[in-house]
């Protein structure tokens, strides 16, 4: 029996009745950390035209995996694409990518500040392309020091014994100036240091969550827009934690911090753009009263924020949902009633819902965000993801849930949903309701995912995931042949531009690089990033 089982009531209790050991934010430690938007915003800095020519590849719907060779893309002084133009044959003409650009481009438009050109030779570079920026649906960036601890210990336990531990670290009861300090000082070194690790993995926008402590989620707010990465900031509502008493918050400390972070949001994005923003964050239905999911429903729809939460990564969790709402056909229910699904929710995990579960999912067109390093290193269960996108037709983002996940690399993430995918697919049919080979996950269902997919989840498929004019330029640059890395490609697996290779093989060559990535590939192949169409990690400089 775990302590979440031993100390919950059978019955949900009304919030009156809770007592709640809650951090007591004395007036004088409320001073907020940072100073209004003042142009450190890394991913609105002042840039020029720019064209990048090369490999191109992106998923532009699911299953569908485009490799655009020798394109040129324009990218505007907003970050903007405003140029496209595929198969530019080098050797068909006098003219160079950048003079034809010149002489292609709409000549009323002001390009006299084209200086700088990302040039992919597609005779030479031949094991570089560029990405999409991946997008991570769901990571706890306070969790971060945990990464590799707790192997084995189911959710419940690994929450009592591990989780709520490293996170009171960032919003230790404040008595004093020092302890706002120590906070202070820890929430720099691990947000500094998480936001580093995610970008120059590859990973241009993020949703967060942090803790439930609003100075230093503020304080991730101003880290994300200094390093350059879109984000999603979630402070951690619970207001029921009978299992971990120190690490709760009352409903109206919680209404406080939120109005806190919104308002803080609002104030550091650089005027005309929204690179950060809040995201109404009910920790999971067994940690939050029915008021505060109430609250939280309301909120969300009142400020137009989207949502993130946990549904059905463990067993047990999923009965300790069905006592403690026992009025609600199912965990899913409990979320609806609230008003808390909708086109903009993201549900974490969602490991073990039922056929009803899954059409109320689809139907309310929420997004749900696949962990499987989580699910595996903490023995959660196998997500039927195949299953979710191709048959209920609802859209899966991938997450690595660092520290239930322990890896922060979405690259990783890819190559461990389609792991799972392979596994499921050898288990009896009958436990998966499906076919066996309707489990498996192709790499491009994989690539999908950690973009568009992801974009979906948070609400930006007009703005990021793939390459198209309007959208904003948000990459990797790719390169498999860099020195020392882990990825070997040998003479005759490229794709050598032109007459030497027809076009099929040369694509079939580029999906063979693209396996040698998923599989064998990491962050020493990810050597630049863009956000927003500013370079933010420059490994070849
Ligand atoms: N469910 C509630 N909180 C958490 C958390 O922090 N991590 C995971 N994996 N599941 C949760
Ligand atoms: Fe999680």
């Amino acid at each position: 029996m775990t302590r979440f089982q031993q100390d919950y009531p059978t019955q949900a209790m009304p919030i009156s009745t809770l007592t709640s050991a809650t951090l007591s934010l004395s007036s004088k430690n409320t001073k907020t950390t940072t100073t209004p938007y003042s142009s450190t915003a890394k991913a609105t800095s002042p840039i020029t035209y720019t064209l990048y020519y090369g490999t191109f590849i992106h998923t532009p719907r699911l299953s569908e995996l485009e490799i655009n060779f020798n394109t040129l893309v324009g990218v505007n002084t907003f970050g903007e694409i405003d140029f496209i133009y595929k198969n530019f044959e080098s050797n068909n003409g006098p003219q160079s990518p950048v003079e034809f650009f010149k002489s292609q481009y709409n000549p009323t438009s002001n390009i006299s500040s084209l200086e700088a050109i990302e040039f992919v030779d597609n005779s030479r570079d031949l094991t570089k392309f560029f990405f999409p920026g991946f997008i991570d649906t769901h990571i706890h960036a306070s969790q971060f020091p945990n990464i590799g601890i707790g192997l084995d210990t189911p959710l419940l336990d690994w929450l009592t014994t591990y989780t709520f531990a490293v996170e009171l670290k960032f919003g230790v009861p404040l008595d004093s100036t020092d302890d706002l300090e120590k906070k202070i000082e820890i929430a720099k070194l691990v947000y500094s240091k998480i936001i580093d690790r995610t970008l120059s993995n590859g990973t241009t926008c993020a949703s967060y969550f942090t803790t439930i402590d609003p100075e230093t989620t503020n304080l991730f707010a101003d880290l994300l827009l200094q390093h350059g990465q879109r984000g999603f900031v979630g402070k951690v509502c619970m207001d029921h934690n009978k299992s971990y008493p120190t690490y709760e918050e009352s409903l109206s400390e919680c209404e406080e911090s939120m109005q806190k972070i919104i308002s803080h949001c609002q104030m550091v994005n650089p005027p005309g753009e929204t690179l950060v923003k809040p995201i109404v964050t009910p920790r999971f239905a067994p940690l939050c009263s029915k008021e505060m999911l109430r609250y939280l429903g309301r909120l969300s729809n009142e400020q137009d924020l989207p949502i993130q939460t946990h549904i059905s990564e463990n067993k047990q969790e999923i009965e300790l949902v069905k006592q403690l709402f026992p009025e609600s056909e199912s965990y899913s229910q409990v979320y609806n009633k609230y008003k808390l699904l909708n086109l903009r929710t993201i549900l974490a995990h969602a490991i073990h819902l039922s056929q009803k579960e899954c059409d109320l999912v689809a139907g309310q067109k929420c997004s749900i965000s696949h962990c499987p390093t989580s699910n595996s290193f903490i023995s959660s269960g196998e997500a039927p993801v195949r299953k979710y996108l191709y048959e209920d037709k609802i859209n899966v983002s991938l997450g690595t849930d660092v520290s239930g996940g322990f890896d922060t690399s979405i690259l990783q993430i890819v190559k461990h949903a389609i792991l799972v995918s392979h596994h499921l697919s050898m288990k009896d049919t009958k436990d998966v309701q499906q076919s066996n080979e309707n489990c498996k996950l192709s790499i491009s269902d994989g690539l999908f995912m950690s973009t568009l997919g992801g974009a979906k989840a948070v609400g930006l498929k007009d703005t990021v995931g793939t390459f198209a004019v309007g959208k904003r330029f948000d990459a990797q640059l790719i390169d498999l042949g860099v020195p020392n890395s882990n990825t070997d490609v040998f003479n005759w697996q490229l794709p050598f531009d032109g007459g030497a290779d027809e076009d099929q093989t040369r694509r079939q060559k580029v999906l063979n690089l693209l396996g040698k990535w998923v599989f064998s590939g990491d962050d020493r192949n990810c050597v630049k990033v863009w956000c927003n169409g500013r370079l933010v990690i420059d490994k070849e400089a």
